[in-house]
C-alpha cells in the first residue's frame, strides 16, 4: 500500500472512530474531552498529520483535501452531538424540576377556637338569630349593678351566697363604694335597660349578654372564673309563656335535637316568679343514668319574670311593662353537649383536649 493510501486509510479510520465516539458521548463534558482527544493540538488528528511530511510533494494537495474533509466531518458531527446533548440536558432538567401543580399545599396549623369560646359564640348566635341584641358589661362591677338594682339588698342572704371577690382596696367606685368582680351577667340587664332609657328609648328591649363571671369557689364542679350568657326581654305583656317558648326553641337549637324541658319553681331575688329549668337528660334520653342521677332530668339554667322592683329600680314602669330573664353557665352547657366529664379540662389548656374539642378556624 502506498504511503498516500495508508494515510487516507488512517484518516478514514480516525473519522469513523471519532463519529462513533461523539455519538456515544454521555454528556457535554465527555464530548468536550473527545474534541480535545481528536482535534486538539496533541490529538489523534495531529498525530496522523505527522505522516504528511513523508508523502511525495505531489501527493500532499490530495491528502490536504482529504484532511479538510475529515476535519469538517468531525466538526459537523461534534455540532450535531452537542445539539442533541443540549436537548437531552434540557429535557432532563425539565423532568427534574417538574412541579406537580395538583399536589396539595403544606398547611400551617391554623389553631382553633377554645371550646368555651365556641360555646359562647354558638349560644349567642342562636339568640341573635331570634332578634336579641348582643350586649356586654364590665367584669369589674359595683354593688349597685351586681346586687342592689337586682333586688339584692345589703342584708339579703343571697349576697353571702354569691362568694364575691371584692376589690375594696384596688379601686373605689365614684361614691367610694367597693368594687367587685361581677358574680353573674345579670348586671347587664340593669346597664342595658338604663342605656335604653338614657337614650330616650323605651321597651321593647331584647338582649343577649355573654361574658365572664367570678366566684370565690373552687372544686371539681366550680371554677373561680367561668362564663355565663344572660338573656332577657322587656315589653308590654311579656309572660311566662314567652319565656318557655324561647327556652324550648333555644335548648332544642343548641342541642340540635328536640329536648324536653321542665320549669321547676325556685327563688331568685331579681325574678318573680322564678324557675329553674331542666332538660330531659341528653345522655339517657330521660331513662335515668349516672349523669342525671337517675332522675332523667338535668338542671341547665335559672330563669323567671323580671321582678317589678328591678324594672322600677331602672325607671321602667312595671305596671306597663314586664319581662323575662334567664342566665346560663356556658361551661356547663358545653359539657352537656360534648359529653365533657370534668370542668377543669376547660382551664388546664392541655393541647390534646383543645385539639380534640376545638373547632378548626
Ligand atoms: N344570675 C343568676 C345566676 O347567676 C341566673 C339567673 C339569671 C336567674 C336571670 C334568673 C334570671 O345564678
Amino acid at each position: 500500500m502506498s504511503e498516500l493510501d495508508a494515510l487516507k486509510e488512517r484518516l478514514s479510520n480516525l473519522q469513523r472512530d471519532a463519529l462513533a465516539a461523539f455519538d456515544g458521548a454521555a454528556d457535554l463534558a465527555a464530548l468536550n474531552q473527545l474534541r480535545v482527544a481528536y482535534l486538539g493540538k496533541k490529538g489523534a488528528l495531529t498525530e496522523v498529520l505527522k505522516g504528511v511530511g513523508k508523502l511525495a510533494p505531489a501527493d500532499r494537495p490530495v491528502i490536504g483535501k482529504f484532511v479538510n474533509q475529515t476535519k469538517q466531518a468531525l466538526a459537523e458531527a461534534l455540532q450535531q452531538a452537542e445539539a442533541a446533548l443540549a436537548v437531552q440536558a434540557k429535557a432532563a432538567r425539565i423532568a427534574a424540576e417538574r412541579v406537580d401543580v395538583s399536589m396539595p399545599g403544606r398547611r400551617r396549623p391554623a389553631g382553633a377556637l377554645h371550646p368555651v369560646q365556641q360555646g359562647l359564640d354558638d349560644l349567642t348566635s342562636i339568640f341573635a338569630q331570634m332578634g336579641f341584641a348582643v350586649a356586654e358589661g364590665p367584669e369589674i362591677e359595683d354593688e349597685f349593678h351586681n346586687f342592689d338594682a337586682l333586688n339584692i339588698s345589703p342584708e339579703h342572704p343571697a349576697r353571702a351566697m354569691h362568694d364575691t371577690f371584692f376589690m375594696q382596696d384596688l379601686r373605689a367606685g365614684d361614691d367610694g363604694e367597693p368594687m367587685l368582680l361581677r358574680t353573674h351577667t345579670s348586671p347587664v340587664q340593669i346597664r342595658a335597660m338604663r342605656r335604653l332609657l338614657d337614650n330616650g328609648g323605651e321597651p321593647p328591649l331584647a338582649v343577649v349578654a355573654p361574658g365572664r363571671v367570678y366566684r370565690c369557689d373552687y372544686d371539681v364542679t366550680h371554677s373561680p372564673m367561668f362564663h355565663q350568657v344572660e338573656v332577657f326581654k322587656v315589653d308590654r305583656d311579656v309572660s311566662m309563656a314567652h319565656l318557655k317558648g324561647v327556652l324550648q326553641h333555644f335548648l332544642s337549637a343548641y342541642f340540635e335535637k328536640e329536648v324536653a324541658i321542665r320549669l321547676r319553681p325556685h327563688y331568685f331575688p331579681f325574678t318573680e316568679p322564678s324557675a329553674e329549668v331542666d332538660i330531659g337528660c341528653v345522655f339517657c334520653a330521660g331513662k335515668g343514668c349516672r349523669i342525671c342521677k337517675g332522675s332523667g332530668w338535668i338542671e341547665v339554667l335559672g330563669s323567671g319574670m323580671i321582678h317589678p322592683n328591678v324594672l322600677n329600680a331602672v325607671g321602667i314602669d312595671s305596671n306597663k311593662f314586664s319581662g323575662f330573664a334567664f342566665g346560663l353557665g356556658v361551661e356547663r352547657m358545653v359539657m352537656l353537649k360534648q359529653g365533657i366529664p370534668d370542668l377543669r379540662l376547660f382551664f388546664e389548656n392541655d393541647v390534646r383536649f383543645l385539639r380534640r374539642m376545638g373547632v378548626a378556624l
